[in-house]
Parts: structure tokens; C-alpha cells; sequence
């Protein structure tokens, strides 16, 4: 029964927040000029011209983390053998092709892409944006993206019922989730449409990435995605909510690794010719490693899932622990919302001390967690933490698009749109009613 719960609630929450990782992209980038060999880390050539020009034309944007500088970390005399090794792989880095793929719903995205665009997207200033979401009242939001320093392409869809095969009823587990397979066809299509959209692009620019960075828009971001986390032949997961399988929030391989993690409609026959039957998405996703013989390492990662889901507290067995933001974390993609702890401490240790280890558990020692009740809705006062916790920056920019009206939408979209390479989306105008004008959504959605 608790499993059943949970898929349910986490399958229901996966198909509204669907996501797409975020990939920055820049056109003026000599984008056009290949790769003779993709697959090595060194041989992209992105030149270092596009790395110090000017970003972008709207330094004069509201947005006030966009005329921050970014993180990128500086040269000190005083580094340790350690540290130079880091800012020597962060070199190569910029110098690879990265794509960012950012899947989902937009829900929270006031709260979690403005540290996608701080953490990622700025810290790897060469690397393109792919955004693949359905369509909502919430799409609006990604307006916000504007600033981003690189936009290749934005696919927002109308959401469509997706035909299931018998491999899929066959392999993939379904009375567990309210929608069936379907919900976990749409996800999976969503996931792998991010893939789609990168060869699309690689093809149309004649070049391949050496790496992708598969990322969700309800992700929040603490601290910068560091340059050990890319390793070439070995795929990286966070490790702790596995559910059975590995944890599917977040991945980052090359491009060969990465080809296998998204595919996860068209590696589904392959699982189902290896006789694996009943999976969900986390036990699949693993199944799709280890029969294409992906090997796979976690580390841990500072990221949380920003969760509207109500969760009962405290959680056992195969409850899910719902992190406070403030927590220090990594947190490693464990659901989080903005609240009060009510859990901190030695506390941690006997709440999560009781969670399955292979399912929902999640790390917690060293201070790392703090545990909201996450048993209603997200607490009154919500915005003052969430501010307090992402500061100022952050703090302006939910406040700017929670005060969005309809035509600064539509301009923001609009330069959105002017700034990405391939575009594929409903107008901007429509986008913006769904989300800001009701009497217009309520005549235009039944
Ligand atoms: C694509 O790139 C390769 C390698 O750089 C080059 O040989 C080829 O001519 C390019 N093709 C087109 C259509 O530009
Ligand atoms: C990537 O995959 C291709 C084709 O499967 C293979 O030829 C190549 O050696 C692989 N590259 C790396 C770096 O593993
Ligand atoms: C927790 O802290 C101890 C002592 O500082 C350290 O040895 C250990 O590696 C830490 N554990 C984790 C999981 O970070």
C-alpha cells in the first residue's frame, strides 16, 4: 500500500512538473564549426572569444541576477594541489560543448530557475539551454529564462494522450499510478523528446556535444554544479531517492551515456526482450544503464526538488522526507519546500533512521537535513523564508514574476523567443493569458 501511495503521488507531481534541463546558448558562438572527434573531451573548440564577449544586449534587464558576475571561481596563489586540479577541469569544461536539457512544468520556476540560471547555466557559460515542457497555466513563467546566457531550443507542448505498446504494458508497472502507464509514458517522453531536441540541433549545426546535463525545472539549486561531476564513460546519479532503482532527478554523463539514460521510450523493447517486468521509472531507469552496460557512479549534489505535494509527517518506512530549503545540505534531489523546520539536529536521525534505505531515504548525517511537516499546504509566510534562504536576487525575481502582468509577459517571452535558436512553442500571447488572465483561460481551456 505504500508503495502504491507513493508511486501514485510521485507519478501524479512527475507529470505536472516535468522538466527539462536548462541549456545556455549563445548564437553567436561559431556553433557551426564541428567536432571531428565528439566524444573527447578537449576536441570542442568553442572559442574563447565567446566566453569573454558580452552576453547578451539586455544587461539592462530587471532581472537583477543577470548583471551579477558569475560564479565562476577565481585564481587564488594559495590553492591547494586539489583545488588546481578542479580549476584545470573547469577549463576543459569550458572549453567542451555541454548541453543542458531542463524537463517539466513550470509550477515553482519563479522559485527554482533563477538558481538553475545562477548555479548551472552561468557557471557553465558556454553550454546550451533545451527547455521540454507541456504546456500550463504556469508555462508563463519561463519568461524568466530570457536572461539565460545561452537559449538553443524551447519546446513547450500542448499535452496529448500517448499511444502505449504492448512492450510498455508488458515492462513498466501500472496500477501503481492514478494515470496508469500513461503517466509514465508522458514522463518518459518528455525525457527523451530533450534528447530529440539535441540531435535535432546537433544536426541543423553540424557539431555534437561532448556533454549533457540532464536536469528538472523544479530543481533549486544551493551551490554551483561542480566540474567532478562530468566524467566521460560513467554516468552520474545522486544518490538516495532510488525507489528500487536508481534516482532519476538529475544526470550527467557524455554524450554516449547520456544517449542511453534519455532514451527511455526507445530502450523500453530492450528491457522488455531482457524479461524485466513491473518496473517504475526508477528501477527502468536503471535497467536501461545496466542492460546497455552504462556503468554509473553517484555523488551527492546540491539541489532539492521544490514540491507543492503534501507528504505525512513524519515519515516511515516508505514515507517521503520533505526537506526545509534552509536545510545545508547537498540534498541530492530530496523533495523540499520553503518552511520552519520542524526537525533538525538528533531529531534527523530518528525520522529518517526509519525510511527504507533503498527507497525514499536520503543522506542526513553531518547536519545536512532539516525536516519540514510537509502534512498541508506550504506554511503562510513561505516567501520570507524562501527569500531569506536564495537571498536577495532570488528574492527580486519571484517578486517580479509574482507581479508579472500580461504585456511585461509577452515582451519577455517575445525576447525570449528572439534569443533562442529553435523555437517551438504556442504564441506568446496565449502562454501569458493561460497563466495571467483567468477570464481568458477559463473561455480557452474546458
Ligand atoms: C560538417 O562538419 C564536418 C567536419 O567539420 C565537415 O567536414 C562538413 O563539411 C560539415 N558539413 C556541413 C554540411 O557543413
Ligand atoms: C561512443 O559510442 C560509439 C558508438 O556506440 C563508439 O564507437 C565510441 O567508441 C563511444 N565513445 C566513447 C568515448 O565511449
Ligand atoms: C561527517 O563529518 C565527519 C567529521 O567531520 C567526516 O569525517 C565525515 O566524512 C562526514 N560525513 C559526511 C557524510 O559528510
Amino acid at each position: 500500500m505504500y508503495f502504491l501511495k507513493r508511486w501514485a503521488s510521485d507519478l501524479d507531481w512527475r507529470l505536472l512538473l516535468l522538466i527539462l534541463t536548462p541549456l545556455s546558448l549563445l548564437v553567436f558562438v561559431s556553433l557551426s564549426s564541428s567536432a571531428t572527434n565528439p566524444y573527447s573531451l578537449f576536441s570542442s573548440f568553442t572559442p574563447l572569444k565567446s566566453f569573454l564577449s558580452p552576453q547578451t544586449p539586455q544587461s539592462r534587464s530587471p532581472l537583477p541576477f543577470l548583471t551579477s558576475s558569475p560564479p565562476i571561481p577565481s585564481p587564488n596563489p594559495s590553492d591547494s594541489a586539489e583545488q588546481m586540479k578542479k580549476k584545470k577541469r573547469k577549463e576543459e569544461l569550458d572549453r567542451s560543448k555541454i548541453a543542458i536539457c531542463l524537463v517539466g512544468g513550470a509550477r515553482r520556476f519563479e522559485l527554482t530557475g533563477p538558481s538553475i540560471i545562477d548555479k548551472i547555466l552561468k557557471v557553465y557559460r558556454n553550454s546550451d539551454l533545451f527547455l521540454h515542457s507541456p504546456l500550463d497555466k504556469d508555462s508563463f513563467k519561463f519568461s524568466l529564462l530570457k536572461v539565460a546566457p545561452r537559449l538553443a531550443s524551447v519546446r513547450i507542448f500542448k499535452p496529448k494522450p500517448l499511444p502505449e505498446n504492448e512492450a510498455q504494458l508488458r515492462v513498466l508497472s501500472s496500477n501503481n499510478s492514478p494515470n496508469g502507464i500513461q503517466g509514465l509514458v508522458q514522463y518518459f517522453n518528455l525525457v527523451e523528446g530533450c534528447l530529440t531536441m539535441i540531435k535535432e540541433y546537433q544536426m541543423q549545426k553540424n557539431f555534437t556535444y561532448d556533454w549533457i546535463v540532464r536536469t528538472r525545472v523544479d530543481g533549486y539549486w544551493s551551490a554551483p554544479l561542480s566540474p567532478e561531476n562530468f566524467e566521460p564513460n560513467r554516468y552520474l546519479v545522486p544518490p538516495g531517492s532510488d525507489f528500487g532503482g536508481l534516482n532519476d532527478r538529475l544526470g550527467v554523463g557524455d554524450l554516449n551515456t547520456s544517449t542511453v539514460a534519455l532514451s527511455r521510450l526507445s530502450l523500453i523493447p530492450q528491457l522488455d526482450a531482457a524479461g524485466l517486468r513491473q518496473l517504475n521509472s526508477e528501477s527502468a531507469f536503471k535497467a536501461q544503464l545496466t542492460t546497455q552496460g552504462v556503468s554509473y557512479f553517484t555523488r551527492r549534489l546540491p539541489f532539492c526538488i521544490v514540491s507543492d505535494r503534501k507528504y505525512s509527517y513524519p515519515p516511515m518506512r516508505f514515507g517521503v522526507p520533505v526537506a526545509s530549503l534552509s536545510s545545508p545540505g547537498p540534498l541530492s534531489g530530496a523533495k523540499c519546500r520553503p518552511c520552519k523546520p520542524v526537525c533538525a539536529g538528533p531529531c534527523v536521525a530518528d525520522v529518517v533512521g526509519t525510511l527504507y534505505k533503498g527507497w525514499s531515504w536520503t543522506h542526513w548525517s553531518n547536519g545536512t537535513l532539516q525536516l519540514c511537516d510537509a502534512h498541508g499546504d506550504w506554511e503562510n509566510g513561505w516567501e520570507k523564508i524562501f527569500d531569506r534562504v536564495a537571498g536577495k536576487k532570488l528574492a527580486a525575481v519571484r517578486k517580479r514574476v509574482s507581479e508579472l502582468k500580461l504585456t511585461g509577459c509577452v515582451n519577455d517571452l517575445e525576447e525570449m523567443k528572439r534569443r533562442t535558436v529553435i523555437w517551438d512553442a504556442p504564441p506568446a500571447d496565449e502562454i501569458c493569458k493561460l497563466g495571467l488572465d483567468r477570464n481568458w483561460s477559463q473561455a480557452n481551456c474546458k
